[in-house]
């Protein structure tokens, strides 16, 4: 079996479903379930005995050493952390505690365990860490695409904290041997991606007939990545990537944000109109009837990374790779997801969802 953190989050829930969707191989799924662990993510598994919760924190030692004493994963992918940026710049201590020292402290649970199996279980075992592009820091328009080989650079608080734990990473195998892989990934966008996000907050905030907050003037690029195909690339890594070795997985595919704006007001536009949609009765009093209309600038984001790229030319070529959705097909997939999920909304903007909005967008 394996053993995965942060499997209730959106990238971690959507690795789990893949993952018992494509085989009968065991999960069990270490989550703290912090305001961004959501079970409902996780509802089609509920009776299914291949998956087990396990309601934790990965800085705690004795219940780490325990679930691998007592479940013998044949290896752990890393998932957990805290992940959005605008709240790191809040409130950079948590990001600190669980990427930082949480990584921390599961590398020596692991290293514990990994250094008392037999030896064909040891050098079987893996320890996939995932992490992000913003560990590059940021490229000029002309630049070329972020590489494995690109120096570190990070510029924001989580991002700062990734690249810590990416680097614990690394140590843990140079100096113990210990059979890691890291994955560093551009943006994700798919089901249950959590309404704080650029991506799932317009199609939210746009249905809702609210703002759509634009920060500065819309020009920062992204390199966006449908969310399976980052799922498939880490099991392709799992099952055969170099130990030590680093893998950029990314989209081929740049965006500057008020572009991708344009495109989900553009399609929300034809699966939901407004004159069909709850709004219908604002759009009889004059709001306008595109969604592009409810596009509002905003106070830019604090050391806001103009542009993101990765080359993954190098998960192409030693492991065959590559994504199988265009932006085209997989964003039109997620709006019709949220269109489809309007009761995972519902429950996902609760009390402590509408704090961090009049925090973040109040003034
Ligand atoms: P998320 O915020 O949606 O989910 C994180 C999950 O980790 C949540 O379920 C949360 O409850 C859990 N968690 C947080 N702290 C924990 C702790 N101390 N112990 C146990 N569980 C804890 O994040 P995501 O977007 O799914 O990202 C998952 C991973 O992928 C992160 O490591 C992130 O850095 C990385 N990543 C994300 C993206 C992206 O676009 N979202 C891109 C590249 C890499
Ligand atoms: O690049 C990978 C990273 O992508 C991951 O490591 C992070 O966990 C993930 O959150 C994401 O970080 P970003 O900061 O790029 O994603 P976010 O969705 O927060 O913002 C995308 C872009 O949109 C960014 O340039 C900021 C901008 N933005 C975001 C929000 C929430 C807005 O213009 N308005 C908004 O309201």
């Amino acid at each position: 079996m394996i053993l995965v953190t942060g499997g209730a989050g959106f990238i971690g829930a959507n690795f789990v479903l893949d993952w018992l969707a494509q085989s009968d191989e065991p999960v069990i799924n270490l989550d703290k379930l912090t305001y961004a662990g959501n079970l409902n993510n996780l509802a089609s598994l509920r009776d299914d005995p291949r998956h087990v919760f396990v309601k934790g924190d990965i800085g705690d030692t004795a219940l780490v050493a325990s679930l691998l004493a007592t479940h013998q994963p044949r290896a752990l992918l890393h998932f957990a952390a805290e992940s959005h940026v605008d709240r790191s710049i809040l409130g950079p201590a948590a990001f600190i505690e669980t990427n930082v020292n949480g990584t921390f402290a599961l590398l020596e649970a692991v290293r514990a365990y990994w250094g008392g199996l037999p030896e064909a279980d040891k050098s079987a075992f893996r320890f996939l860490h995932v992490s992000t592009d913003e560990v590059y820091g940021t490229l000029g328009p002309d630049d070329a695409p972020f590489t494995e080989t690109t120096a570190y650079a990070p510029n924001s608080p989580y991002s700062a904290s990734k690249a810590a734990s990416d680097h614990l990473v690394r140590a843990y195998h140079h100096t113990y041997g210990l059979p890691t892989l890291t994955t560093n990934c551009s943006n994700n966008y798919g089901p249950y991606h959590f309404p704080e996000k650029l991506i799932p907050l317009i199609i939210t905030n746009a249905r809702a007939g609210k703002a759509l907050p634009i920060y500065g003037d819309g020009q920062q690029v992204r390199d966006w990545l449908y969310v399976s195909d980052h799922c498939a690339a880490i099991r392709r890594v799992l099952a055969a990537g170099r130990l030590g070795e680093t893998y950029n997985i990314g989209g081929w595919n740049e965006m500057a944000n008020l572009d991708v704006v344009h495109t989900l007001c553009d399609i929300l536009d034809v699966l939901d109109p407004k004159e069909r949609s709850p709004l219908r009765e604002a759009v009889g009093r004059g709001m306008d009837a595109s969604y592009r209309d409810q596009i509002t600038t905003v106070t830019d984001r604090p050391g806001h990374d103009r542009r993101y790229a990765i080359d993954a030319g190098k998960i192409e070529r030693e492991l065959g790779w590559k994504p199988a959705e265009t932006f085209e097909t997989g964003i039109r997939k997620t709006v019709q997801w949220y269109l489809d999920h309007q009761e995972w909304v519902r429950d996902v903007h609760s009390g402590d969802y509408l704090k961090w909005v009049e925090k973040q967008y109040g003034r």
